[in-house]
């Protein structure tokens, strides 16, 4: 008999899938409704409903914010059964309201789980983020390098010139000097709306996404999400909490941060073997989104394990009477 704190991830992948499979499927019928909350809160509660079937003992590390703002999935909460192994639950039960709620693309139901203690308790701040693919020297690109000098590693590393680089960026208008840089190097920029996890997760698969780099800053639970994503795909990432004020200092304090300079790893962010799953809410290079056919939805997940190294692409389609 495996003992009860075992953190059996082959069995408990499949679950995990079924997961952000839900939160997909529920938000689906908000896509392109204009209703950011609505399509939010569908997603959470499915994915609420989903978790408390696993049998873990779990407890949610990145959430929906902290216990007095957010009533479900919040930071804290215990999840699952309570019978089976303790572990740290990563999510974000709809990765892109606002692109769901305006149908464009890359929108993501996204959970990672590990064991107890596995993940950086992140709090709701931003954080600057680097990340690039696997095959790699560890340390190629550095967040302490301007982003004409990442863009240059680079593509010395790469053996190719820095117009054939391509960086993804959230556009936001705190970017612009770091985009007139980008720009100045000659690469390309993919600039996003929204979504940073999924631009995180582009660099891992180049040859699909077409991204080598992605850089900025962006929500610090989500670039533990992303950590969690590259750990399994393969890749480097760094990131540095961002504070504006000592609200956000304190809440850094409370989740337990003391070093406010750290550059954290992704090793740093996630610690030990984790699974990770993301079902498309809308279509994207990662994963297609939502389909509907009269009778159906079909959805697909994309389900890794970071033990193997194992990425499976898997679809389902769930009769919707
Ligand atoms: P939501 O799904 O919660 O709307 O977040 C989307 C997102 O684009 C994240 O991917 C990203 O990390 C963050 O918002 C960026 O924050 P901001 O919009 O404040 O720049």
């Amino acid at each position: 008999m495996p003992k009860v704190d075992d953190f059996n991830d082959r069995m408990l992948s499949l679950g995990l899938a079924r997961v952000s499979e839900a939160a997909a499927l529920a938000s689906a019928r908000l896509i392109g409704r204009g209703d950011e909350k609505a399509a939010d809160q569908a997603a959470v509660n499915a994915m609420r409903d989903e978790l408390n079937k696993l049998d873990i003992a779990g407890v949610v590390v990145i959430g929906e914010g902290e216990r007095d703002e957010a009533p479900m999935l919040f930071i804290g909460e215990k999840v699952g059964t309570g019978n089976g192994p303790g572990v740290d639950i990563a999510l974000d039960p709809l990765e892109g309201t606002t692109l769901t709620a305006k149908d464009m693309p890359n929108a993501l139901t996204v959970i990672a789980m590990g064991p107890r203690g596995s993940m950086l308790h992140a709090p709701d701040v931003y954080m600057d983020k680097l990340a690039i693919g696997p095959g790699f020297r560890t340390g190629v690109v550095t967040l302490d390098m301007s982003p004409a000098e990442r863009v240059n590693a680079l593509a010395s590393a790469k053996g190719c010139s820095t117009g054939d680089i391509t960086v993804c960026v959230l556009e936001r208008p705190r970017h612009e000097d770091m985009i007139e840089a980008l720009r100045n190097t000659g690469a390309a920029i993919r600039l996003i709306t929204d979504g940073d996890v999924a631009g995180v997760m582009h660099c891992a698969e180049p040859h699909l996404t077409g991204i080598d780099m992605y850089m900025g800053s962006g929500g610090a639970p989500e670039g533990v999400l992303a950590a969690a994503a590259l750990k399994c795909m393969g890749g480097q990432m760094f990131g540095r909490l961002m504070f504006r004020n000592d609200d956000e200092r304190n809440r850094a304090k409370k989740a337990g941060i003391t070093n406010f300079d750290r550059v954290y790893t992704r090793d740093d962010m996630v610690t030990a073997d984790v699974i990770f799953a993301a079902t498309g809410v809308t279509d994207g290079s990662i994963v297609s989104g939502i389909k509907r056919e009269v009778g159906y939805l079909t959805a697909e997940t994309i389900l890794m394990r970071s033990k193997t190294g194992s990425v499976r692409r898997m679809s389902y389609r769930n009769p919707t009477k």
